[in-house]
């Protein structure tokens, strides 16, 4: 059965001025989206909608993804702009901050990483839902590996990232058929020449490549292709799902 898009081909990227939101970004325009770029960083935001404008039409707006009322405004602005939305990337995320053990972690940081990597899917959902049903539209969340596995004192960043898996087959199963849900989780992604404004970072090691099954450690672009597939209509068939891409790192027993 076709699901051919009904609307203008329209995409919302949170945390989308950087990084791998902004390879999504790139990505999606070179896909013909029309793209609004909601990120909390206006300096980061400004650059990357002058960049991505090369490769077709995309507006920042300033987003803090914490708050309920600013993704509203990012929806309306996106749907004022462009006519309608017809796929949501919900990819703005933080780390622990510090790996703080769990008993000292503060309950303000925990709240600060569960809001911006837990909560901000759900209100993305919750707010683009009646757009994207019109649209019979497409979500994709961004997890992490984190989901799977643990390195210590990783605890609100895990629980965020676990708490997305759950989130996406939850929001499958209530918003299908007209809306399909996805995850992506992540493994070690380059992000380095995908900052902004550009910036020096110290490489990944010879060793940080080899030991990832297929040889190297990921890049954005690697993200934003599956990203573009899942809100395509060539994956008309899955929904609920996390997709890892990790270079196989999830898949390697590692016992010492
Ligand atoms: P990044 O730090 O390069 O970019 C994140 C963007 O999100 C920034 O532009 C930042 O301003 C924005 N952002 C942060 N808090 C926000 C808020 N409250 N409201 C709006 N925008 C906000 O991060 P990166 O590495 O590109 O990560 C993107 C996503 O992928 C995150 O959810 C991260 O957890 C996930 N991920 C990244 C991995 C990696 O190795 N880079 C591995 C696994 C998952």
């Amino acid at each position: 059965m076709s699901t051919t898009t009904q609307t203008p081909r329209v995409a919302l990227v949170t945390g989308g001025a950087q990084g791998i939101g902004r390879a999504v970004a790139v990505h999606l325009l070179n896909a013909g989206y029309a793209v609004t770029i909601a990120d909390c960083n206006s300096e980061a935001g400004t650059l990357a909608e002058q960049l991505c404008s090369t490769h077709g039409r995309c507006m920042f707006v300033p987003t803090d993804v914490r708050k309920e009322d600013e993704i509203v405004n990012a929806i309306n602005a996106t749907v004022e702009q462009y006519g309608g939305l017809s796929a949501v990337v919900s990819n703005a995320g933080i780390s622990d901050p510090g790996r703080t053990p769990v008993e000292e972690l503060a309950l303000a940081d925990w709240h600060r990483v569960i809001d911006t990597n837990l909560t901000a899917g759900f209100l993305c959902a919750k707010h683009a839902a009646a757009h994207l049903r019109r649209a019979r539209g497409a979500m994709v969340l961004i997890a992490s590996t984190r989901a799977l596995q643990s390195e210590p004192n990783t605890t609100a960043y895990s629980a965020s990232k676990g708490g997305l898996l759950a989130l996406t087959h939850s929001l499958a199963v209530s918003l299908g058929p007209e809306i399909r849900v996805n995850c992506i989780s992540p493994g070690w992604i380059d992000c380095r020449s995908w900052k902004l404004p550009a910036r020096e970072a110290p490489p990944w090691s010879d060793a940080d490549h080899a030991q990832h099954p297929c040889g190297r450690v990921g890049t954005p672009e690697d993200i934003a292709a599956m990203a573009v597939f899942l809100l395509s209509d060539a994956a008309g068939f899955i929904t609920g799902e996390n997709i890892v891409i990790d270079g196989g790192m999830t898949r390697k027993m590692i016992y010492i």
